[in-house]
């Protein structure tokens, strides 16, 4: 991938237990009456557009076939998280620990989440190819939303550990809206800890020395800032060759990644100083020294000015449209 963006329930205060089979089996089913209509992603686990014959509304659908007849690690973990609400959190409707399809003269087992849908697909697919302006004010009012969304989670001792732009979608109302947590864990399940995800994950992360989750978040939100203002990645880890790398470049704090890097080669004045103070704050490779959310609410440039409610919608119908998944539903019914 080049440098560019290939862009390339009430909650508990605590976590709750994951739940057994038994628990899970014995969820009733609220919203059994809708149609799959098609496909909308294909990456660990599917998700399909659905939609309710009860209420006329459409759904997003994540299936995770059982393995060894015996319920999925992935839904079983995505699933301790269903307690979580928050408006820049995707709601979970539904969860179906056991249902029986019929395809090809087998039966299969699998598990569902029902969950609210996202009609304007992810962050990944609306900065590549490039469908935003460069707006400080809207990268701002995002970015707020993710952080609020972020404190939510510390605050009740969840990291999602996989915060990248596929991950954020965006709602109903253009807003955003932070999604799948198959790799999130409470705060000190360092156990739980993956390799994390590539170009997003903090150092530690990489080299599997990680002892603060809440730290690895932020590093993670802070490549995700970078890309909100910029529409390209800081950095990839593993450059083309003949590529500069930015991530070396970044690690040994060298002055040359502001110089060097695309956007700033544009527009020298593009990244402000404002701006780079928060971005490196975040992306510091020490976790004990790296801001947390505090400093970075304080921050200059996160204090900079945001879009109201009604002002975000209006710049957003100009340039997003539903995506071509939902045309699939209006062609059906
Ligand atoms: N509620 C939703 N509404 C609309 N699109 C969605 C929704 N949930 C997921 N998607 C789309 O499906 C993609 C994959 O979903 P999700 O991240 O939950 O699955 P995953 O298999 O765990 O992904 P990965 O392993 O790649 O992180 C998202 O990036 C998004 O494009
Ligand atoms: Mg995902």
């Amino acid at each position: 991938m080049s440098q560019k963006v290939e862009v390339n329930t009430t909650p508990n205060t605590q976590i709750t237990a994951t739940p057994t089979k038994k628990e899970l089996t014995t969820a009733k089913s609220q919203y059994s009456d809708f149609q799959v209509v098609t496909k909308i992603s294909e990456s660990s686990y599917a998700v399909y557009l659905a939609f309710s014959k009860q209420n006329k509304k459409c759904y997003a659908l994540k299936v995770f076939p059982y393995r060894d007849n015996r319920i999925s690690n992935g839904f079983i973990n995505e699933t301790r998280f269903s307690w979580l609400s928050h408006p820049h959190i995707i709601s979970f409707l539904d969860i179906v620990p056991e249902k029986k399809t019929f395809q090809q003269g087998k039966y299969f087992k699998t598990s569902y989440i029902l969950m609210e849908l996202a009609p304007y697909g992810d962050f990944l697919g609306l900065l590549n190819p490039d469908r935003l302006p460069y707006d400080d004010k809207l990268a701002r009012t995002y970015f707020h939303q993710l952080l609020d969304a972020i404190e939510y989670l510390h605050t009740n001792g969840v990291v999602h550990m996989d915060l990248k732009l596929e991950n954020l979608l965006i709602g109903e109302n253009f807003e955003l809206k932070v999604t799948d947590f198959n790799l999130s864990c409470a705060e000190d399940e360092i156990e739980y800890c993956t390799e994390g995800t590539v170009n997003y994950r903090a150092p530690e992360i990489l080299e599997g020395k990680c002892k603060d989750l809440k730290a690895a978040d932020i590093y993670s939100a802070g490549v995700i800032l970078f890309c909100l203002k910029s529409h390209l990645y800081p950095y990839l880890e593993n450059p083309a060759p003949n590529e500069t790398d930015f991530f070396k470049l970044l690690k040994n704090k060298d002055k040359s990644f502001w110089e060097l890097h695309p956007k700033a080669q544009e527009d020298p004045k593009f990244f402000d100083k404002d701006f780079k103070d928060l971005f490196l704050s975040m992306v510091e490779k020490c976790p004990k020294k790296r801001a947390t959310l505090k400093d970075i609410k304080r921050s200059k440039w996160y204090r900079g000015p945001i879009y109201s409610h009604d002002e975000l919608v209006a710049i957003m119908k100009k340039y997003v449209q539903p995506k071509s998944f939902l045309k699939a539903v209006n062609q059906q019914h």
